[in-house]
């Protein structure tokens, strides 16, 4: 034994050392270290590789980790035992591999950033990647090494609590902020200390589940799949994300976890994927509840068959996979292909080199942190409404009354996904308020309601009070943190508990009214729209969600959000989103509404669209919405040809002027639809966008270079490429308002 030992040890520090003999790249050494250390391991370290486990007690714990059946950890956030652990299967297991140590780190660990529509909103890919950074700094310094984000499921269904973790509605939104956090956790090397590997999840189309119940079934057919829920995932293959995730929804009847044709034939074979896939928590498992699977054994024989190399928690492979092999369900060699795309991410990882903590403790909360958190913030605020340019808030506004069950709700404000934020940082509106702006007004604080489902009027009449004693009102509503995230679903879409009533009861006084929305979802807020003279869209701010919007309000940062999602007038109206197709009956843009339908009107005197009667077609708030204190005028539209080539380069140039009082940023968008197509085609799809700075009465050129390679899309022959024919292009600040142009293509490859 002790022999063996010596042996072993030395031919792992071999491997540590990466003693090759002959000149070879990184990525060659790192199979090469792969390659040995496989040929060292035993069927049961094999397996313990590919488990992975959510620690109870550690001693129990270290026992698995010293007999080696242990590949991975998650929860485990205390960095001493992430370092006690970490000592066992580095210095007692037989072979030393080291764990790998993950954490689901969503939109920050300790500094929390916006909840990712959020920071979708921002439009800002370059500060979403400093967001991840910040998160992967803070979190490797509690040994966190393996992030479960992003998630890049396109979410059209605000029903679905996890559109909260979405980047919206947009493939190509999700797929760019999708590779910024990408980026962002893993660094400039994996092997740096402070990365974190990401994991693009869930893989797929999990944000379809049916009427945006969570784990739903989903029911997509081949060529969706390809051109709207695959290509963020595609883009995570492009940016080198280290994992994947399998999602717990069966699509047509195949659950994602043994899904062969997702994760087998277009991951690995299509897209040549070298990286490692983790199951979602308990989903391989869950195949038998699906009713996909007899046992538990079957479930696992089908998961490693189509694909999935590492197991979260359910254990079914290391407790069926000597039997499977025996029984020839399963192969030796697809037990070391998962095991190699495990080591692989290990070496990557540097994991060898340093197993232990590396980043110093006093990271969390740095104050360069928080300023990033900050400035997210202020760029994921959304000014849906300024009737009056009622904001910024002007010197005369001398008393500002402060309502409503968010304005002070320090937990709430922090989103889903926060193991790790400590309500205790957050600075919420009301201490900002106080805090920034206390010198230059007086505060009138009365909440109205304690949390954002109250049903108890009691403290409505205080807080007309206290709005009529003052110059303006500030109402913050929204919803709880516990009302998005993961089996967080709803049907109704209104704000909830008394919230509506504290608003209208506001209005009432007359006196300015200023509705700030802090939410997990775009809730439905028609009627206090038209009962506010400004509103604010915050999707869960994080941290410093307080100094932000005190900021905004006072002017001394200009809006510049726009919404990911569209905003539905009604809750009925969901599924709902700006890239749908034309139908054959396209809505008028003025529908006749079931007020305005005469008593005993014929069938057809509505006409016969595409719209519903009681809320027309058209959103409360399109794609890309957001306004400014400042105003923007687009003018000169030009494109560089107008008959293309399928591999030439259209240049789209305009004119952007600011025309307002006030310096701001505009996020010019760029949109592009295919009018006529092997298959009917969106009426309008973003092909690009961009955060552009004005000072106040300034203009610049804005221009876009867009391959006409972008355009291709999967068509009838279920071939991706650039069809030939006419095209329409749109620039400007949302995708329903915009300078049009015309083009074509004239030859496709
Ligand atoms: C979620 C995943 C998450 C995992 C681990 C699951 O329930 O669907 O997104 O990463 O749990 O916490």
């Amino acid at each position: 034994m002790k022999i063996r030992n010596i042996f072993l040890g030395g031919a792992v520090m071999c491997l540590i050392l990466s003693c090759s003999s002959h000149a070879s790249t990184k990525g060659d050494r790192i199979e090469e270290r792969v390659d040995s250390l496989l040929s060292l391991m035993t069927l049961d370290e094999k397996l313990g590789q590919m488990n992975q486990v959510s620690p109870g007690d550690f001693e129990a714990l270290a026992a698995q980790v010293r007999r080696g059946e242990v590949g991975s950890i998650l929860n485990y956030v205390d960095a001493d035992l992430v370092n006690k652990v970490q000592k066992v299967a580095v210095e007692e297991s037989r072979l030393g591999i080291p764990l790998l140590v993950a954490r689901d780190v969503i939109h920050g660990y300790k500094t929390i950033f916006p909840i990712p529509l959020g920071q979708a909103a921002t439009f800002n890919p370059e500060l979403v990647e400093e967001g991840a950074r910040v998160a992967a700094v803070e979190a490797s310094s509690d040994g966190i090494r393996w992030t479960f984000s992003p998630m890049v499921d396109v979410s059209r269904d605000p029903r679905w609590g996890r559109i909260a973790e979405s980047c919206g509605e947009d493939p190509y939104l999700n797929a760019v902020m999708g590779t910024a956090m990408i980026k962002g956790y893993q660094g400039d090397s994996l092997s740096d200390p402070t990365a974190m590997a990401a994991c693009a999840k869930h893989f797929v189309a999990y944000g379809a589940a049916e009427g945006g119940r969570d784990y739903n079934s989903t029911f997509i057919p081949e060529r969706v799949l390809r051109n709207i829920y695959l290509p963020p995932f595609r883009a995570a293959v492009d940016a080198g994300c280290a994992t994947f995730m399998t999602s717990f929804n069966d699509n047509d009847g195949v659950p994602s976890t043994a899904n062969k044709f997702i994760l087998k034939d277009i991951l690995r074979g299509e897209w040549k994927y070298d990286g490692m896939v983790v199951s979602d928590w308990a989903s391989v498992l869950e195949m038998v509840n699906h009713g996909f699977c007899k046992d538990g054994k079957e479930a696992a024989e089908k998961a490693l068959n189509a694909g999935v190399d590492m197991e979260m928690v359910s254990a079914t492979f290391i407790n069926n996979f000597k039997q499977s092999l025996n029984e020839k369900k399963i192969t030796l060699n697809e037990i070391d292909q998962a095991v190699r795309n495990i080591l692989r991410l290990k070496f990557r990882l540097g994991l060898f080199e340093n197993p232990y903590i590396v980043t110093p403790q006093s990271v969390k909360y740095a104050d360069e942190h928080l300023a990033k958190a900050r400035k997210a913030v202020e760029q994921s605020v959304i000014l849906l409404k300024n009737d009056n340019q009622v904001l910024p808030l002007q010197p005369d506004i001398k008393t500002l009354a402060v309502v409503g069950p968010m304005a002070d709700a320090p937990y709430e404000q922090l989103g889903t996904w926060v193991f790790d934020g400590e309500k205790e940082h957050s600075q919420t509106p009301l201490m900002a308020l106080k805090a920034m702006y206390g010198d230059k007004v007086n505060i009138l604080y009365a909440p109205g309601l304690s949390y954002s489902r109250d049903k108890n009027r009691t403290q409505i009449a205080p807080a007309v009070a206290a709005a009529r004693r003052s110059d303006a009102i500030v109402v913050f509503v929204g919803e709880e943190s516990i009302l998005s995230g993961e089996a967080h679903s709803l049907t109704n879409l209104l704000l909830q508990g008394e919230q509506s009533e504290l608003i209208e009861a506001l209005a009432a006084t007359g006196k300015p009214l200023i509705t700030v929305v802090m939410a997990g979802r775009q809730l439905v807020i028609t009627d206090e729209v038209k009962e506010s003279d400004a509103v604010l869209y915050v999707f869960h701010p994080g941290t410093m969600g307080g100094p932000a919007i005190a900021d905004i309000l006072f002017g001394k940062v200009n809006p510049s959000g726009k919404t990911p999602v569209s905003f539905p007038r009604t809750s009925g109206q969901v599924p709902l989103y700006y890239a749908h197709h034309n139908t054959g009956r396209p809505a008028n843009p003025v529908e006749m509404l079931i007020d305005e339908i005469p008593v005993e009107a014929g069938q057809t005197s509505v006409g016969c669209r595409s719209f519903y009667l009681d809320a027309g077609s058209r959103p409360l708030y399109p794609f890309g919405y957001g306004l400014s204190y400042t105003t923007f005028e687009y003018s000169n539209l030009t494109l560089s040809a107008d008959k293309l080539a399928s591999t030439d380069v259209l240049t789209v140039t305009l004119n952007l002027k600011n025309t307002g009082r006030y310096d701001g940023t505009e996020v010019v968008q760029l949109y592009v639809q295919d009018k006529v197509g092997s298959v009917t085609r969106p009426v309008k799809e973003l092909k690009a966008f961009q955060r552009v700075d004005l000072k106040a009465g300034e203009s610049k050129q804005v221009t876009f270079s867009l391959p006409v390679a972008e355009l291709a899309f999967w068509g009838l022959d279920m071939h991706y490429s650039v069809e030939p024919g006419a095209f329409k292009l749109w620039a400007g600040t949302n995708s329903e308002e915009g300078l049009t142009a015309d083009f074509e293509v004239v030859s496709a490859k």
